[in-house]
């Protein structure tokens, strides 16, 4: 183990020797294989694939510990604040929503913003790819998603900024300005819902809300506004963290690079893989209700425990050769999107998203480096992403 950091640990691989900010997959198949890890500050840790199937399937294993909610929440946020029965039924609510014969009516659209995108640095040959491509993206596709006007792009741009990157000295600090952008955007969404119950029905995001029924019922403008909420920050840096790891992958792996651009219709099984190698996503957090036995471990009540999904996917036992991209991968049953019921709610749009924006990517700009004498910045934090990616290539 290494010495104590000077700053919070995120993950319980950041405590291992092997952990690396720009190549951390080693350290997490370390923590896979130890056996039951704890953190140094006593946090249960569960990580290997098939603990995280067993542990997620338990019925006291709880979201929250019905006191603190994600992301700035004044209430638990829909559905990923929620657990049991109540869960359930807004899950049965949402879904039909996000399957992927729904959301691929998004295609032309995802392109088109894609390709004004890359048409602003085309020419230049090179980029941040970062700010240019990957961070504004999925911003654009989830205001066309819910159909708000795009000039209301930079109220999304700093909501998530302040909750995902809170600013501050200390934790009181950093809680009361996720409170207070919190705010903003509850009053933001109370007043997009209010215009929008005024109108006709429009086939959007928005229009599905307030639309879809379930046992004879239609959800409440509470109910829309913390779904809304969450899908804000869900839908965004996921979706930007994960792009800019896939591209900065793409750079830096230019054999590769080029089956696939010679074959776009690799990409759904490349995405696959990809998403297992990076794991944007790489954790959350679990609470346990009354004493339990795992898989012959025990979990006491009240225990807050972490659940290493980049862990999982690079778990040699469920994950051959883990540290290897294989696109011909023949079982990958990957957790980059989580598992268990609260597996992520918009994978089949985040597939898509990321499937034709490297697809339009690659049409545009097939070839292409890192910036000799530059290099990529990565960011563990949170969420795992290039916040630096800058790239080179020959103008066409
Ligand atoms: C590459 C992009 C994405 C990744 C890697 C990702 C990953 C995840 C993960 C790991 C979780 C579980 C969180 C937890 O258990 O604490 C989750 C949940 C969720 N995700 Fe995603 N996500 C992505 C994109 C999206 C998009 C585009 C949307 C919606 C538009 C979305 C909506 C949600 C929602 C609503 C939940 C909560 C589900 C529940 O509690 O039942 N995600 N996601």
């Amino acid at each position: 183990m290494k010495d104590e950091p000077a700053f919070p640990i995120f993950c319980a691989a950041h405590e291992l020797d092997s952990w690396d900010e720009r190549r951390p997959q080693a350290a997490f198949t370390e923590l896979a294989g130890s056996g039951c890890p704890v953190r140094r500050d006593g946090t249960l840790v569960v990580a290997a694939r098939q603990e995280v199937a067993d542990f997620l399937r338990h019925p006291a294993v709880r979201a929250t510990d019905g006191v603190h909610f994600n992301l700035g929440g004044k209430r638990p946020l829909i559905p990923l604040d929620l657990d049991g029965d109540v869960h359930r039924k807004y899950r049965r609510l949402l879904d039909p929503l996000f399957t992927p014969k729904r959301v691929a009516r998004l295609e032309p659209v995802i392109r088109a913003r894609t390709n004004e995108l890359i048409d602003a640095f085309a020419d230049e040959g090179s980029a941040d790819l970062m700010p240019a491509l990957c961070g504004p993206l999925p911003t654009h596709l989830f205001i066309d998603l819910l159909g708000l006007p795009t000039a209301d792009l930079p109220v999304f741009l700093r909501f998530k900024e302040a909750v995902v990157r809170p600013q501050g000295a200390t934790e009181e600090e950093q809680q009361a300005g996720m409170r207070a952008a919190g705010d903003r955007m509850y009053a933001y969404l109370e007043a997009v819902l209010a215009e929008r119950r005024a109108q006709p029905p429009r086939d959007d995001l928005i229009g599905g809300f307030l639309t879809t029924e379930h046992d004879g019922r239609r959800l409440t403008d509470q109910e829309i506004i913390d779904v809304c909420y969450l899908l804000v920050i869900a839908g965004l840096d996921t979706v930007t963290s994960a792009l800019s790891c896939l591209l900065a992958w793409f750079a830096e792996h230019p054999a590769e690079r080029r089956r696939v651009v010679a074959d776009p219709g690799l990409l759904p099984r490349v995405v696959e893989e990809l998403m297992r190698f990076e794991s944007p996503v790489p954790l959350a957090h679990r609470w346990v209700t009354e004493d339990i036995e795992v898989g012959g471990r025990s979990f006491p009540a009240g225990s807050k425990v972490e659940v290493v999904w980049a862990a999982a996917n690079a778990d040699p036992a469920a994950f051959p050769d883990p540290l290897t991209v294989d696109f011909a991968r023949p079982r990958n049953a990957h957790v980059g999107f989580a598992a268990g019921p609260h597996r992520c709610l918009g994978s089949n749009l985040a597939r898509l998203e990321l499937r034709l924006a490297i697809e339009e990517f690659h049409r545009r700009v097939p070839d292409y480096e890192i910036t000799p004498g530059d290099r990529v910045v990565y960011t563990n934090h949170g969420v795992r992403g290039a916040i630096r990616l800058p790239i080179t290539f020959p103008v066409r």
